[in-house]
């Protein structure tokens, strides 16, 4: 089954079209590709007539007709008899292990449950567009940089200042996911037969990759009430674990926001059993608009590592996490990174720069693969726009991303 969308919607996603490096009907095909990719005219949309998008484009018939054409070529949509041209993607081809973490479906009325990930906000093309233009001045160096480019983790570090906690570029190193950053503290501060309290339940995979080096995990349950720091505290005694791994921030899988108070309980029953906490954030940026956080856990605990991630703030594709770790750690923790990789790739680090740059005026991540019924009721509602109302947010996110962060020497 098909939905439609209407000539004017499109024309308003569209935008002017210039007509001045490349023919109208590449510039069309071009920017109606973008939109179907970012799942802004989500897959198997029966596109208006060549006529009615004539009409509200102000283009030649002939524009749209070999716009259209130009996107058949390029798989990004095909012509069903009696429904006209459809949106596709054209990515089906998918690997088996792939389908089974994200199973694909076109079908409109198919809510995947599968996979708690949003897919990319409208800005995160543009981004990347901005960063392949600041990539020159790196291509001179050897391009690896296994804490992260300097200007990622002095942006990172803002973000954290921003939430009241302050937090030098030194204290950040870029790694490839929140995973990759889990499975970094675990080769670091593990040893074969090490304790390491989780949640229970909890996200598998980092369960997954805290055992990496053969650690015991001792689990720590979370009711449907939340935790109680009370009886960890008990656990934590009795095992007397190396680390203590937990997500406060829209718990995975029960989605809870553990509270101030218990943020503090909890920390000071660690530091009392000189227990290591790691925590994920990485759901953090998804409060609601009007919902008010509750401070990070590591402003009750400096010695806490705190996991970040880019994949649910903006995209999984872009692979990018990070740690913010005490500084005097950050030698130990370095050294196991590079027993696992050299880095996270450049062109995403640029990216991101760019996106948390302008995070407030790009739009939320897409429904297209919104899953979690426990992250469901958290998902972020439209940020406001600072520059005002536009028609086509990709053109603010744009022209931020273009101007706030010149070329610059590779760092
Ligand atoms: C709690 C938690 N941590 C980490 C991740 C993985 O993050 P990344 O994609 O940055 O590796 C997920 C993904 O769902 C998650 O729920």
């Amino acid at each position: 089954m098909s939905r439609n969308i209407s000539a004017s919607r499109v024309a308003t996603l569209v935008g002017r079209l210039a007509g001045e490096d490349r023919p109208l009907y590449l510039e069309l095909a071009e920017g109606l590709r973008l939109l179907i990719g970012e799942g802004r005219i989500p897959a198997a949309t029966r596109l208006p007539s060549e006529r009615e998008l004539m009409t509200a484009l102000g283009v030649s018939r002939t524009t749209v007709t070999r716009a259209y054409a130009e996107l058949r070529d390029r798989e990004y949509a095909e012509s069903r008899r009696g429904s006209g041209t459809v949106t596709r993607l054209p990515l089906r081809a998918q690997s088996v292990t792939d389908r089974v973490f994200a199973p694909w479906s076109e079908d409109p009325d198919v809510i995947d449950l599968n996979c708690a990930a949003p897919s990319a906000p409208a800005g995160v093309a543009a981004a990347y567009e901005a960063a392949v233009a600041e990539l020159p001045p790196y291509l001179s160096s050897h391009g690896y940089y296994p804490t992260g480019l300097t200007r990622l983790r002095e942006v990172l570090a803002e973000t954290y200042a921003e939430r009241g906690l302050p937090t030098t570029p030194e204290q950040i190193m870029v790694t490839s996911g929140a995973l990759a950053g889990a499975a970094v503290v675990a080769q670091a501060l593990t040893a074969p037969g090490d304790r390491v309290v989780v949640e229970d339940p909890v996200y598998p995979n980092a369960t997954r990759a805290l055992g990496h080096r053969s650690a015991r995990l001792v689990p720590a349950p979370v009711d449907p009430d939340g935790w109680d720091p009370a009886a960890t505290a008990a656990i934590v005694r009795q095992a007397a674990p190396r680390l203590a791994y937990l997500i406060p921030d829209f718990q995975n899988p029960t989605g809870l926001v553990m509270s101030d108070a218990q943020r503090a309980e909890y920390a000071a029953a660690l530091k009392r059993a000189r227990v290591i906490p790691v925590v994920d954030e990485a759901h953090e940026a998804l409060a609601p608009d009007g919902q008010t956080m509750p401070a990070p856990f590591a402003t009750h605990s400096p010695g806490a590592i705190t996991i970040g991630s880019a994949s649910k703030q903006f995209w999984g594709g872009l692979r990018l996490g990070w740690l913010r770790v005490p500084e005097p750690m950050m030698p130990t923790l370095l050294r196991a990174r590079m027993s696992l990789d050299l880095g996270a790739p450049l062109l995403e680090q640029l990216a991101l720069v760019h996106l948390i740059e302008n995070r407030h005026r790009c739009g939320p991540p897409i429904a297209n693969g919104w899953a979690s019924s426990a992250t469901r009721s958290s998902r972020p509602s439209a940020p406001s726009c600072p520059t005002g109302p536009t028609t086509d947010p990709r053109a603010a996110c744009r022209s931020g991303a273009g101007s706030r962060n010149p070329a610059r020497a590779p760092r």
